[in-house]
């Protein structure tokens, strides 16, 4: 906690404690572990602070996939390197935790409930505020697929409306959410 509060500004920090808090009462309804989910919560955007050219410099030296877009926008590298930092500076071994932080950005498809948690609990956590967010965060408990649709497709929309290069693996999880409503999942 301390080093979060070293490397977070207070804002960052809100915005962990929030997104912890919000997914732990999530994973409460949904019945997915409560601990996993408040800790991945609080970790996911330890690195969200990072200037461009660390986040790419620690990618490299950690070998993680570094694409096109991420050259592009190297602020998308948070997810990933967060996930890196969960391991190596809080010896967090879990890779279910891990994953969550990993793919809590652009989300990716066969992604596992508790790592959507983390997906929707960051957009909607108590100081996000935006013209839809109320509805979400009572959608979000009553019917947790179709928010965490509803958010997806905002995000897409977001970018396109601000003519944004969308990411592959956005449009990716995005057919899979929509596929899985189809087969009734
Ligand atoms: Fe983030
Ligand atoms: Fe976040």
């Amino acid at each position: 906690m301390q080093h979060l509060e070293q490397t977070l500004s207070s804002e960052q920090l809100a915005h962990a404690l929030g997104t912890a808090e919000t997914a732990g009462a999530l994973a409460k309804i949904l019945g997915c572990d409560e601990r996993k989910a408040r800790l991945a919560g609080l970790l996911h955007d330890s690195a969200r602070g990072w200037p461009a050219e660390d986040l790419l410099a620690f990618a490299q030296k950690h070998e993680l996939a570094v694409d096109n877009y991420c050259l592009e926008q190297p602020v998308l590298l948070h997810a990933p390197v967060g996930a890196v930092l969960a391991k190596e500076q809080w010896g967090i071994e879990d890779e279910e935790i891990l994953k969550a932080i990993a793919h809590h950005t652009l989300g990716s498809p066969g992604m596992t409930v508790l790592a959507q948690i983390i997906y929707l609990a960051d957009k909607i956590e108590p100081n996000r505020s935006y013209p839809q967010v109320e509805k979400l965060r009572s959608l979000a408990r009553e019917d947790f697929p179709k928010a965490l649709r509803m958010t997806v497709a905002n995000s897409i929309a977001y970018q396109l409306a601000k003519n944004q290069i969308i990411h592959p693996s956005a449009v990716k999880y995005w057919n899979w959410l929509v596929q899985k409503t189809k087969e009734g999942g």
